[in-house]
């Protein structure tokens, strides 16, 4: 998939984008068709067992993207630039978000929004880097927006989402994730663009809908936002197959014979008495 083939999706079918933090995830994810692929910056909370998006940086969001693109053949690999590489350090933006093209092999880049994303988006955006843009719940200045709320609820703040959205769309953006918007304003606003929209947590009328992809295994269990849907329940399965095995161990019954190597009896016999 290229950026080309992700724009002219819109209005022909749903688009398709999950999370994914390492190679035999995104191989999986990759394989089963899915659009695009975005190293999140939830690797914090997900992956790092961190309590907010802004405790990683650069080397972790390099590292992970790394092992992602590894495994991607076919969908669109997007990285999440983290709170530090362009929201504390504007003037260092376009450098980092070269390094997440030029050494992790993504394609394209995603900001949240925040007081200078317009200026950020506009300077990534000329240096020919695809930005995906991120409005709604921003996870990485969540004090600023009263908490992990849905936004947009009222007519003005809904209006400064539609605005948001415009003007991102203006700056170049290819795509934008809305998160935690009510179903009606994610209508409105993937009306007024021609860019995707892409949902997490603000319905059905969005071009396309991402998840996290531990959340919608079942693999992450700290806090589960109304909006994610539970597609398979791992969890259990890994703890039953781990408390297998541990019982299996103290009970010697593995490894048996199937999971051993052997040795010749008359060189085995040789040993006797060493
Ligand atoms: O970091 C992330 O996983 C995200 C998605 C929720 C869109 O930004």
């Amino acid at each position: 998939m290229d950026i080309n083939e992700i724009k002219n999706l819109k209005g022909r079918r749903k688009i398709t984008m999950l999370t994914a933090y390492d190679y035999p995830i995104a191989e999986l994810v990759d394989r089963a068709g899915i659009d695009m692929i975005l190293v999140g910056d939830s690797l914090a909370n997900v992956v790092l067992g961190l309590d907010s998006t802004t405790k990683v940086g650069m080397p972790e969001m390099l590292h992970h993207a790394k092992a992602v693109r590894r495994a991607v053949k076919n969908a669109l690999l997007i990285a999440d630039m983290p709170y530090e590489s362009y929201q504390l350090n504007p003037e260092d933006s376009v450098k980092n978000a070269k390094r997440f093209i030029n050494e992790a092999g993504a394609q394209a880049v995603k900001l949240e929004w925040f007081e200078r994303c317009l200026e950020v988006t506009e300077k990534i955006t000329s240096e020919g880097i695809p930005v995906m843009g991120h409005i709604g719940l921003t996870p990485q200045t969540v004090d600023k927006i009263g908490g992990f709320k849905v936004q947009g609820k009222d007519a003005a703040a809904a209006q400064r989402l539609i605005e948001q959205a415009i003007e991102l769309e203006k700056k170049g953006c290819f795509a934008i994730v809305l998160e935690c918007v009510p179903d009606k304003i994610s209508g409105l606003i993937s009306s007024k663009i021609r860019i995707p929209t892409i949902g997490i947590g603000a319905g059905v009328h969005c071009d396309g809908q991402v998840l996290v992809i531990h959340d919608m295994l079942g693999l992450f269990s700290r806090y589960t936002p109304k909006f994610v849907k539970k597609y398979a329940d791992l969890s259990p399965l890994i703890t039953k197959a781990v408390e297998d095995f541990r019982n299996e161990v103290v009970q010697e019954k593995f490894p048996s014979e199937q999971y051993s190597f052997s040795i010749k009896e008359e060189e085995f016999k040789k040993l006797n008495g060493i």
